[in-house]
Order: C-alpha cells, then structure tokens, then sequence
C-alpha cells in the first residue's frame, strides 16, 4: 500500500495548467479554480497576483523568458528577439503569437546565456539560435518540434569531492540505520558536525532534535530546492543526478523525528526535470523505500512535489511553508518557528536538497567519514556554483577552508577584479580577500561563486543585484519594499552619471536602515552588494559623480564579521 500524500491537487500546480493552456488567468478562472479546490477566491486571487510566473493578462503562444542574471542572463539576446519579432519586451504582440520578458536567474549560469520558453529550458543561447527562434516562431512551429540539443542540460561537474564521488544505492543508506534509535541517529549527525547548506549554516542535527522533541502529532520534512539566489545551481545538479540520495535523505529525517510527510519544493525554473523527480519517487515506492512499513521498519512515509512560480522569497522557510499551503509566498513572523510550528502549525524540518544528500552519506557511512574532511567549525565539504568569467564554469566541491584564489585557479579565471561569494545576499570581495577560506567561519556560501575580470563594470553587477531586489521583495514590510527601490533608484542615479556626493550617503544610510529593519533575510541582505561595493571599490562611485569626492573607508573583515553576527543573531533567533 502506498501513501502518497500528494493533496488533491495543489493550488500552484492548477493555475500552471491553466495559464499553459489558456495563457492567463482570468477572473473566471479564478472562480472556478477556487471552486473545484474548495479555496477562496481572494486566496487564488492572492496567489495569482504573487507569484511572477502567473498572468492576469493574456501572454503570447509563445512566452519567452530571459534570465536576467549577470552569469545567465541573456538581455542583448532578448533584445535582439523583440526587434526581430516586432514586439516589446515586457509586452505581448497584438497577434497574441509572441510575448518576451526578463526573469531572475534560472539557474543556468554554468551554461551561458538562457531562457524559458513555454516553462522549458534553452541554454547556450546564441545569435544564430536567436535567428532560428525567431523562424520557428513565426512559423508556429510547436516548441516540442525544436531543435532538441537547445534543451540539453548537462551537469558540468568539474571537481567531485565526499558527496559527488560516491555512488550510492538506493535502500543503501535506510538499511546502515534499520534497528537504530532516533537518538542514535540524532547523535551519528550531530557528531558529523553538519550544518545547513542553504545558507544560515543551523546545525543539522540540532534542527532535528528540536523538531522531533516538540509536542505534535504530525510533523513534516520539507526539502528547500528552490534554488533561487542567482548564481546558484549545485541543487540542480544533485536534484538531476542524486535524487535518489536526497530522498533517502528526508526518510531518514522524517525517521528520525518521526513524520510520516515530506514535500519536495522544486523551483518553478527546474519544472523540466519534474517528470524524472516523480519517477524516482515512484521506483522508491515500489522498492519498499517509500510508503508503508519501509523496508519493515514499521515506519511510514510518503514524499509530494510541489512546484513553485518564480518567487525568490520562497527559498526562505517560512515562505516556503506559506507557498506549500497554497497562500502567497509572504515570510511568517515568528516565532513560532518552523521547527514547532511549521507546516499547517506542525514541527517541520526544512532542509536544503545539499544538507539532506549528506545527511543520508552520514547515515550510510557514518560521521568520522564526513568530519575528517574542512575545518574544525565546518565539517564536510560544500559544492560551489562557479560561474562568471573563467574557462571552466560549473560545480566544483571542496572540502571547507579552500581558499578562493585555488578555487579562480582551478575555474581558469585570470585578470580577476572581484568576486560575489554567496550571491547577490552574500559579500563581494576584491583582491586582497582572494587567500580568505571559504568556511562559515570565514567566507559562508550557500554555493554562488560568481567570477568578474576587469572587462566587467562593476558598478553595473551591482545595479544588477540592486534591481532583482527591489524586483524579489515581497512588500510585506516597509523596509524592505520602499527601501529596495530607494536603493535601486539611488544606484540608477549614480551609474548613469547624475549622482552627487549626497547620493552616496543616502544610498548608505538607505542600506543601514533595511539591512536591520527589514522582517526577512531578503530585506537584510539585500543592501550587502552596495555595502561591500563602497568601502571595497569606491572609485567605481566616485568616478561616475558629478562633482565630489566621497571619503574613502574600507575595512572588509569587520564588514564580514558583522555579516556573521547578523547571520549567527538570525540563526539563534530562529531557533531558540
Ligand atoms: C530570501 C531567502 C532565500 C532563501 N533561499 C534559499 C534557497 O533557495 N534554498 C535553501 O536551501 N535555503 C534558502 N534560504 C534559507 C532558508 O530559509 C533555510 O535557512 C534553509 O532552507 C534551511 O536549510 P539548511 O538548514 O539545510 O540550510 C533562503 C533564505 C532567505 C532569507
Ligand atoms: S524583508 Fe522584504 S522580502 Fe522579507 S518580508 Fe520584508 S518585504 Fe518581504
């Protein structure tokens, strides 16, 4: 007997089906989508309007989105479409055959220039692909008749370390746990030493322990794969290649603390390798590994996919839950946290898909095997996301505390002007920081490497991070939502040479102010690119003004260390 706890169907899932076949959602889909649900209408309302891949007006036959990302992003190309096609970006042709747009990082920066066409991948975009496009679409050609190379993704691991190297046997993992205890489980990962992967670096096992100690009768695992902070795609490749791993991974969490549900939150822009994804699920079904009694454990679990619809904010946990219950992707005031209130008000662990894949190589191989590997405060290794300007983009895994400039020499980078460790949320260092390690003691990434050589204008990767903030806030909070604009419109001044010295300091006490006020993670890491950028390269400021000097002031560390402060004052908050 099997136990899939897919609900009927999910709110996210219905209006994609509905916005694939009808190209928006209309007020009349809105009432009968609620209806056949048995939601609210203002709840699907509420949906619709949140999240960016859902549209109150009609899109084109042909929906094409280009990753605006400083590694993927493809906006020359784009360009170069609309004219082609005659129509705007951002609008649909009065013909309703072609609609064009930009999108936040798809999670292709490994392969080039990509886009979304129709919801499926095409990466590697070209000039001459570009032309072609432009033909199929003209032509009405179905985009399941296109060239099929353009749909291609390989994984472009470049270095495998602990987690890639090791093969792994589905069932391998449950069966080195069968007759073990929850504590002695709890005690194999929490010796291991293994912190979260998605960023904040929360103690695994701890989480565990937390959630599996409070009072419930129900609790969940969740795995985080939405992947969202641009220049970032290492899930995808775990998520293509070691699904069967990261599952394994959240039956022994939810044997652990003893839930009988998970849910998979699968970024909309990786819906391309949902059908693989569920039939994993459904061969571990069969295999005895999923569903009732597994492997005669007398424990029972089930795992459901849920798809998101291009909202950054739900990578953040309690957003993630929201989207998950079929509401707007709007962080929750806590506490309570996930941990005793999570999913439906129950304890819930929420991973990463990079946590949970080494979670089950602890179960298999136990903890010296994955604390003789990084540095006393980071045990294990980390995959990296590398992408920019180098020879050999793609994924990379060390063990803890490789220094950055090994990581540029093994990538092929040369002539380098700075990197963004961690993303666009994460810390941009020049030159002088290149011998910092990358550990949560020193420099923590939840994967995003991002490469520029002195071709790039710097300042302008900054504008870029500035505006898919100001893009990505969800609003909620004040903040965040009118401090994001301020701090794009502020940063738009200065690149395009109207900006004074005044400017400046508005733009860092803008920064100060939503770094500790905003509610979320978002809100408080989003001035980090500014941040770093005036006290690292304030020439690049000072060069556009129109008249005064700014005063120099660079101390990185301490920037870094009250970055770390900020990350441990949010991490214990969260769960204490
Ligand atoms: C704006 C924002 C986006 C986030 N995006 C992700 C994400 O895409 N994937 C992820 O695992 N964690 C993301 N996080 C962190 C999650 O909130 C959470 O800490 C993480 O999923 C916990 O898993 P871990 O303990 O295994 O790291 C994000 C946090 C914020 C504030
Ligand atoms: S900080 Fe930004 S993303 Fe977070 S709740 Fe506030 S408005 Fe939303």
């Amino acid at each position: 007997m099997t136990m899939n706890p897919k609900p009927s169907e999910h709110l996210l899932h219905a209006l994609h089906a509905h916005q694939q076949q009808h190209r928006f959602i209309s007020d009349q889909a809105i009432c009968d989508i609620a209806s056949r649900l048995n939601l609210p209408r203002a709840q699907v309302e509420a949906v619709t309007e949140f999240y960016s891949f859902f549209h109150r007006n009609p899109r084109g036959r042909f929906d094409i989105l280009f990753s605006n990302c400083t590694s993927c992003g493809a906006i020359p190309l784009m360009n170069k479409l609309c004219e082609k096609l005659q129509v705007k970006a951002g609008e649909t042709r009065a013909d309703g055959l072609i609609s064009i747009a930009e999108t936040s990082c798809i999670g292709m920066c490994d392969h080039g220039a990509s886009a979304l066409v129709n919801s499926l991948t095409v990466t590697s975009l070209s000039e001459a692909m570009i032309e072609e496009m432009a033909s199929l679409i003209e032509a009405e050609t179905p985009v399941s008749e296109w060239p099929n190379s353009w749909f291609q993704i390989g994984n472009n691991i470049r270095k495998e370390g602990l987690l890639l190297s090791d093969s792994f046997e589905p069932g391998a993992a449950l069966k080195a746990i069968a007759g073990r205890s929850s504590d002695e489980i709890l005690d194999e990962i929490t010796a291991s030493g293994l912190k979260g992967r998605g960023g904040a670096g929360f103690a695994t096992g701890l989480k565990w322990k937390f959630c599996r100690d409070a009072a419930s009768d129900q609790r969940y695992v969740v795995c985080n794969a939405d992947e969202g902070e641009p220049g970032t795609f290492k899930d995808r490749i775990l998520l293509n290649s070691h699904a069967d791993t990261l599952f394994e991974g959240m039956t022994i969490c939810a044997q652990t603390i003893g839930a009988t549900r998970g849910y998979l939150y699968l970024r909309g822009e990786y819906r391309y390798m949902l059908d693989a994804l569920e039939s994993t699920l459904q061969s571990r079904r069969e295999a005895g590994l999923l569903g009732s009694d597994i492997l005669a454990s007398g424990h029972n679990f089930d795992i459901a996919i849920v798809v998101g619809a291009g909202a950054y904010i739900c990578g953040e946990e309690s957003a993630l839950i929201e989207s998950i219950e079929e509401k707007p992707g709007t962080p929750r005031i806590r506490p309570p946290f996930p941990v005793t209130s999570g999913l439906w008000g129950k304890p819930t662990v929420v991973n990463n898909v990079e946590t949970l894949v080494a979670a089950a190589r602890i179960a298999l191989h136990g903890h010296q095997w994955f604390e003789s590997s990084g540095t006393w405060q980071s045990k294990g290794s980390k995959l990296l996301s590398v992408s920019g300007d180098c020879a050999r983009p793609g994924i990379y895994e060390y063990p803890f505390g490789i220094t950055v400039q090994q990581v540029l020499d093994d990538a092929g980078a040369e002539d380098v002007q700075a990197v963004q460790i961690g993303g666009p949320a994460g810390r941009l260092i020049g030159t002088d920081h290149f011998t910092h390690h990358i550990a949560f003691e020193d420099l923590a990434t939840g994967g995003s490497f991002m490469i520029f050589n002195h071709s790039r204008d710097l300042l302008e990767v900054v504008r870029n991070f500035t505006h898919f903030f100001a893009h990505e806030s969800c609003g909620f909070c004040t903040p965040c939502r009118v401090g994001t604009t301020l701090l794009k419109n502020g940063l738009d001044k200065v690149c395009g040479g109207h900006g004074t010295a005044h400017d400046i300091d508005e733009l860092k006490a803008t920064a100060a102010l939503v770094s500790r006020r905003s509610h979320c993670g978002l809100g408080m890491t989003a001035p980090n690119a500014i941040r770093d950028a005036l006290k690292a390269f304030p020439h690049l400021f000072e060069t556009r003004l129109l008249h005064q000097e700014m005063e120099p002031e660079f101390n990185l560390d301490a920037s870094l260390q009250e970055a770390r402060d900020l990350t441990h004052r949010d991490d214990a908050e969260a769960h204490l």
